[in-house]
């Protein structure tokens, strides 16, 4: 009934004594601490679980999702994203786990872009390219909580102001990021954005995923399906091309679902070279503006399934290249290639500078939304996630 999930109490029931450990026993919200920074700032985090046992955590530094635990197919709850144990150490390492990523996520070449007439220069951090928001973009900064709200689904909402000029970018931002968690395993995840001036806005969550959790096993083996029939190509600092080009007969082909690993390494493809694997946004198929299926994971050690719905025009893919075990996380275990997979749906990179590709203009008296929800099943379908 729940996509391969019930609720706690008919699992109890059913004599699962493993599901006791799985943390919510119903729809709940609450506000919690989550430490000091080195400068003396508070950071707070939202707690929302679930009947299914789903809990997830998002904190006020980058409105970032800290934790996110599922239960396996077994019914154990296990932490399906990185990150760190402290909010310290998320400044220390910024590679944007679980972040909200803006007010532009991915790149913008040179940091360039107009609007009626006037150029406007942003912080580059990438290569000489801008990317994620620029040097302090909205991953750095810290966020309000508005409210927490118990009922299902439990819900947060963060918001945060970014002023006129930040970043290099024009307007002030108004953004809020809301955070929901129903009782059918939907985590739901809506940014907002208005402006007081004509301005550019692109924004999505960085979370870092293995849905086999701590196991340690790779996400290689995790079979991916992308909803979608073109990609958009880039150069070697990957700037889109402007290009869309079809995904036929490519690496990039994931209609039918397919093991990350199977081509992450074809050095035949420029692309992927380019990429150091898979670092390439996706023009998904179905009309934007709609929900639709983007991707859809599944880790066959755990049985855990995660699908992705978005009405956004893409899908960055991104095969976490740069982890390089420079980083440890949770636990102390040390990140390397393989360790996660990164899917931000959004608007397509560089669009301010591709005539081609959707707009990411946002006018005053006008709101920007971006909507996306990850839904959690197992491959055991009619069967709870807690009961083998
Ligand atoms: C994005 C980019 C990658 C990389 C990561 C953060 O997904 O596309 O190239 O910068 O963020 O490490």
């Amino acid at each position: 009934m729940l996509r391969g999930f019930r609720p706690l109490a008919t699992a109890l029931l059913a004599g699962s004594a493993l599901l006791l450990t799985m943390g919510a026993a119903a729809a709940d919200a609450k506000r919690e601490s989550f430490g000091t920074l080195a400068d003396g700032r508070q950071v707070e985090a939202a707690v929302l679980g679930n009947k299914a046992g789903i809990r997830v955590k998002i904190m006020t530094l980058g409105a970032a999702i800290q934790s996110l635990l599922v239960p396996d197919r077994s019914g154990h709850a296990g932490d399906i994203v990185l990150g760190f144990d402290s909010a310290q150490e998320y400044v220390q390492n910024p590679s944007y786990f679980g972040a909200t990523v803006g007010r532009f996520a991915n790149r913008i070449a040179k940091g360039h872009f107009s609007l009626d007439g006037k150029t406007f220069t942003l912080a580059t951090n990438d290569r000489g390219n801008h990317l994620h928001g620029g040097l302090k973009g909205f991953d750095k900064v810290l966020w309000s909580i508005d409210s927490v709200k118990s009922a299902s689904p439990a819900t947060a909402v963060f918001s945060y102001t970014s002023p006129d000029g930040e970043e290099g970018y024009p307007g002030t931002l108004h953004v809020t990021a809301t955070y929901s968690l129903d009782d059918d395993a939907t985590l739901r995840v809506e940014f907002k954005a208005t402006t007081d001036k004509s301005t550019i806005v692109n924004i999505s969550n960085h979370s870092y995923f293995n849905l086999s959790a701590e196991t340690g096993a790779s996400v290689l083996n995790h079979l991916l399906l992308v909803n979608a029939s073109k990609y958009t190509p880039v150069d070697a600092g990957l700037i889109p091309t402007g290009e869309l080009r079809a995904v036929q007969g490519t690496a990039f082909d994931f209609r039918k679902p397919t093991a990350i690993g199977a081509r992450v390494r074809d050095g035949h493809d420029q692309q992927i070279r380019y990429g150091r694997g898979y670092d390439h946004n996706f023009a998904l198929d179905g009309a934007a503006g709609k929900m639709r299926l983007a991707a859809r994971i599944a880790d066959p050690s755990s049985g855990r399934i995660m699908e992705i719905f978005t009405a956004a025009p893409g899908l960055q893919f991104y095969s976490g290249n740069f982890l390089d075990a420079t980083i440890s996380g949770k636990g102390g275990r040390v990140y390397r290639e393989g360790d996660a997979l990164v899917l931000e749906p959004q608007l397509f990179p560089d669009a301010p500078n591709q005539p081609g590709f959707p707009s990411a203009r946002l006018d005053p008296g006008k709101t920007y939304v971006n909507t996306m929800e990850y839904r959690f099943s197992t491959d055991k379908p009619g069967r709870p996630a807690g009961v083998q």
